[in-house]
Parts: C-alpha cells; structure tokens; sequence
C-alpha cells in the first residue's frame, strides 16, 4: 500500500486506524510567522500554507497531530520529529515545551549538524543545527523498544548532514539521507514496513521507504508538491547513489569492546 493523500493533516490522520502503522517520520512547518515581522527562521515559502499561527495555537496543533500520529502508529514501535529551536522576541523556542505534553515518550535528541543555515546575524552564535526527536509508544511494560543494531548505533547521536540543495521543488525538502538513515537503523533488511510522513512535501520520506523495500502514506495539502513527489518517485533511480553512500555509513569499525578499551587507555 503505497499512497500520498491530498487534504489537511488532521483530517486524513482521523481516517487512519489505530495500531495501524511501523514507523513515522516528518518535518512539519516550523510556524516562521511571516506576518508577525521578524520571522523566526530564514524565509521559506510555501505552495498552499502561509505559516504564521500564534505561537499558542501552532503549539496546540502540533501537540493534537502527534497525538492522532501516537494513537494510529503500533505499540512499540517509533516516530522520528524533526524541529529546530526558534526564537521570539529575543527569547528562545524549545521543541521540548510542547513534546513533553503529548503522549509520546522522548526516546532521544538528536543533533541534526547541517554545517550551515541561512540566518547570520549576530544576535546569537550562528545556529546550524536542527533537532531529530526520536518518540517511543511503549508495548506491555516494555517503556524502552528494541537496542539497535551496534552498526547503527555507532553512528552517534550527532548526525551531519549538509541540507538539500538539488531539490528545486519544494522550499524546505529533507535530504535524503535523513529518512534512510532513520528507516535502516529502525529496521536494517526487514521488508515491507509501513511508514508514514504526515507532511511529505516533496516525497522524500516516501523515496527512502522505496528504496529500502516499505511501503509509504504521505499527506500533503498541496496538490503540486503531491504531484511533484509523484514524478520523482517515478525517477528515483536517479537518486540511488545517496542511498549506497548512507548504508556504507553502517558498518561496525571497532567492537564495542575495543572503544571502551581505547578510551580506558586515554
Ligand atoms: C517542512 S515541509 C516538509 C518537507 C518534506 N520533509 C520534504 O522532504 O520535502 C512541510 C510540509 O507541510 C505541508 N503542510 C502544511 N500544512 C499542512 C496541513 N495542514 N496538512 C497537510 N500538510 C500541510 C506543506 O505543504 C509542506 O510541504
């Protein structure tokens, strides 16, 4: 079952059973508030979605999309939130404040390293990383999930990776590397996973779960990027290389024995 939905997030996620899912991944708008003056991040704009809520109300609607993505994703099994710190009036935007009020549980941070970003002024040290929330919905008494495999483990909690700079079709797209990464570390060689991105923008997470043999629901409220994913989709051979260069990343260089070793000896 492969299939991208036109239509709000919401709306969609409503119609999607409960325990129905393997995996989740996304990149939801980061609410820039164009209109406030002084937007929050670099402009970004997109097709069918202006991004200017009350910081209340943006919160509100990110804490009710994780809470239908908590009650349609199985027991035991993960959705990986990407966000970033913001800043309003001065003050700093945490991911962590609305987290923590839905229902998941906060397996791990993850520094997303992408070495640059747009905003270089110097009201801060310039900001170049973004965040990977790892979420958990825990199964019996198991509040913990499954260990990874060390070959994936090792691959520490700071991931750099450069932003998307081919993709012309979408303002705000993920690298691809970023939902391999997540879908082999989450499930290595296993086939035929579920994965859903509740705002797929332009396709990406649906490519990484192709290529890794899943199958994918996206949702988008944009027609042209639904469209556009389509085709690229259809294309994606052409993208095969990024693939090979990320499983080549999971290999295990060193036991975990001889690292404890090494650092015993530093
Ligand atoms: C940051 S982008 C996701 C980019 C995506 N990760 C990629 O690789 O292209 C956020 C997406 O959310 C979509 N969006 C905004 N509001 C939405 C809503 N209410 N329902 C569904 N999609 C929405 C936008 O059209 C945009 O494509």
């Amino acid at each position: 079952m492969n299939q991208f939905f036109l239509g709000d997030v919401l709306k969609i996620l409503k119609e999607i059973d409960s325990n129905s899912i393997d995996l989740g991944i996304t990149s939801p708008p980061y609410n820039k508030m164009e209109k406030h003056n002084g937007g929050l991040v670099s402009s970004v704009k997109y097709d069918k979605y202006k991004d200017s809520m009350s910081e209340k109300d943006y919160q509100r609607w990110q804490i009710e999309v994780l809470d239908e993505l908590y009650r349609i994703i199985k027991p035991g099994c993960s959705f990986f939130y990407n966000h970033k710190i913001r800043y309003l009036n001065g003050t700093m935007l945490h991911p962590l404040e609305w987290l923590r009020k839905t229902k998941w549980r906060l397996r791990q941070e993850i520094i997303w390293n992408r070495d640059i970003a747009g905003n270089i002024r110097g009201w801060r040290f310039w900001p170049i990383e973004e965040r990977i929330y790892w979420l958990y919905k825990p199964i019996d008494k198991n509040d913990k999930g499954k260990e990874l495999m060390s070959k994936h483990a090792l691959l520490t909690s700071i991931w750099d990776i450069r932003p998307e700079m081919k993709n012309k079709m979408h303002p705000a797209p993920f690298p691809l590397e970023v939902p391999l990464r997540i879908i082999f570390s989450i499930f290595d060689i296993e086939d035929s996973k579920t994965i859903i991105d509740p705002f797929i923008g332009s396709g990406t997470t649906a490519l990484a779960a192709k290529f890794l043999n899943h199958n994918f629901l996206g949702i988008d409220i944009s027609e042209q990027y639904i469209n556009q994913s389509k085709i690229r989709l259809e294309n994606m051979e052409n993208e095969r290389a990024v693939v090979d260069r990320e499983i080549s990343l999971h290999k295990v260089n060193k036991t975990y024995k001889q690292r404890k070793e090494e650092a015993r000896k530093k």
